[in-house]
């Protein structure tokens, strides 16, 4: 009886959802194609600016509760779909952030609302298992079917996790471990050991530590957080770790005309980078792992070459380091390839992968040796959440279907030719257009001009986001077409006559 209450719910939801009846927008391009995205609509609509007087009263109502400092607006999820955001006021919006780089296949994907109608599903939505101890029948198979299929080169190991920080805080601590048990070789823990950890004392807490990158963002729990050199905001008053942190490479665009330079650069931070790990190791810290994104997301899209990474993994191995790749926010297909570390064309590209995010679940990869010797030492109560592992499949068949790393890789292109031709129309405001895929950026002139840009374009339909001290980034859904970036491009250079 509830079964079939439910199924009639949800098929008269993806009815309505499946509905195809907006308008077509007056900025499309003539050289734009059609929309192909079949759940999608065909153009922002704006009613007011943003946020609207509802989202305006809502936040009010929220404010008595929580912080809401970082409130945009309020959403209506139901009515958004594919591309585009719709939020409380009625407006809807081309969404080019995608909830911070999470929304894989866009809004209520009729693929993801099928799984739910699906009577066979319901327990696992309706029952969270303490994973760890209490693993559903079809978990192995499941893990298989989703994350394993995907697994990057060399790893045929993943432990699922909630959030991004929540896997790469394990991360570290499967590292640490793993360093640990290396040292001590086939003896166990002393009686040293065992005693001092439960005072937070050597040698049972040991003095190691992680390298990480200026720049970096790994996330906002402690460990994490020691890692992270992004903004003051997420590391005001919080007392962290002494760890080495290496300069990441500032490289000089168009990349072409810097070749040397930019050789150069990435020489330096790897020489810095070998400089820290022998003093760390003299200081009596020692290094157990570098943790390093791809491609520095929240610290501003920094990228580096491929060789600078292999060579960077290299060094990591001679000095007995493990190599962490924290793919949360470049992984799941934005770069054209799965995961962005593929560009680089190694077949032993790291230790550890963390993802989240776009995965829908959070968790790591790893080597067979980094698996943890003992249980509990990685644990926690829900070890990640297996109804994410069903959508995961479904988002993996989409993807596959649908050719969407191949349609990534196509607006990726037009993205960046379109992000090339504004930054040389517009050379005092616009530089430095970067990206792999449809994971691109681009620096605005200060910080005050690219705030008033992101707040006039979203006025006008298209929601983009921040990084670094004055970069846009673009992080659209892999089902962000060409059509999408002539849409988006159009409304952009709307905008930027503005600020010229
Ligand atoms: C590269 C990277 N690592 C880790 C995190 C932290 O993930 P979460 O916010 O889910 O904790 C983020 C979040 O943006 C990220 O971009």
């Amino acid at each position: 009886m509830a079964t079939s209450l439910i199924g009639r719910q949800l098929a008269l939801h993806l009815q309505k959802n499946l509905w195809l009846g907006a308008p077509g927008c007056r900025y499309v391009s003539k050289a734009a194609a059609k929309a192909e995205v079949e759940f999608d609509y065909d153009g922002p609509s704006m009613k007011t600016t943003v946020p609207g007087p509802r989202s305006q009263a809502l936040t009010k109502q929220l404010g008595d509760i929580q912080n809401v400092g970082a409130v945009n607006f309020f959403c209506n999820y139901e009515e958004s779909r594919g591309n585009y955001l719709v939020d409380v006021d009625g407006n809807r919006m081309l969404d080019v952030y995608t909830q911070i780089s999470s929304i894989p296949i866009g809004y209520n994907h009729p693929a993801l609302l099928k799984l739910m109608t699906n009577p066979n599903n319901l327990s696992t939505f309706v029952n969270r298992p303490a994973l760890g101890i209490l693993p559903p029948e079809n978990f192995p198979d499941k893990l298989t079917e989703s994350l394993l299929s995907i697994a990057p080169s060399g790893m045929s190991r993943v432990q699922t996790m909630a959030c991004g920080s929540c896997s790469n805080e394990n991360a570290y601590k499967a590292m640490f471990i793993w360093y640990r048990n290396k040292e001590r070789g086939q003896s166990g823990p002393s009686a040293e050991d065992i005693s001092s950890c439960m005072v937070n004392q050597g040698p049972g807490c040991p003095d190691l530590s992680i390298l990480s990158f200026t720049g970096a963002f790994h996330g906002r729990t402690l460990g994490c957080l020691a890692t992270t050199h992004s903004k003051v905001i997420h590391k005001l008053d919080v007392p962290s770790f002494d760890w080495p942190i290496a300069p990441f490479p500032r490289l000089q665009y168009p990349l072409e005309e810097f070749s040397r330079e930019n050789a150069q650069e990435e020489a330096r931070c790897l020489e810095e980078v070998e400089d820290l790990i022998v003093k760390w190791r003299q200081k009596g810290k020692p290094v157990a792992g570098i943790v390093i994104e791809p491609i520095q997301a929240e610290g501003g899209d920094n990228h580096a070459s491929a060789d600078f990474f292999i060579r960077l993994r290299r060094i990591a191995a001679k000095h007995g380091c493990a190599f962490h790749v924290d793919e949360v926010q470049t992984g799941g297909g934005c770069t054209g390839k799965f995961w962005a570390h593929e560009h680089w064309g190694s077949d032993d590209p790291a230790d550890i992968v963390s993802f989240s995010k776009k995965l829908l679940t959070g968790g790591y990869y790893h080597k067979e040796a980094l698996q943890a010797d003992k249980p509990y030492r990685i644990f926690n109560t829900w070890m990640g959440d297996p109804s994410k592992n069903l959508f995961l499949c479904e988002v993996l068949n989409v993807i596959r279907r649908e050719n969407l790393l191949e349609e990534v890789a196509r607006s990726g292109k037009a993205l960046i030719n379109g992000l090339y031709e504004l930054q040389a129309q517009y050379p005092g405001l616009l530089s430095r257009a970067r990206g792999q895929g449809t994971f691109c950026a681009i620096d605005v002139r200060d910080d005050a001009t690219r705030d008033k840009i992101l707040v006039k374009t979203r006025d006008k339909g298209v929601i983009l986001g921040g990084c670094g001290d004055r970069s846009i980034r673009f992080r659209p859904a892999l089902v962000f077409k060409e059509y999408h970036v002539h849409l988006f491009l159009n409304i952009f250079n709307d905008v930027l006559t503005q600020f010229k």
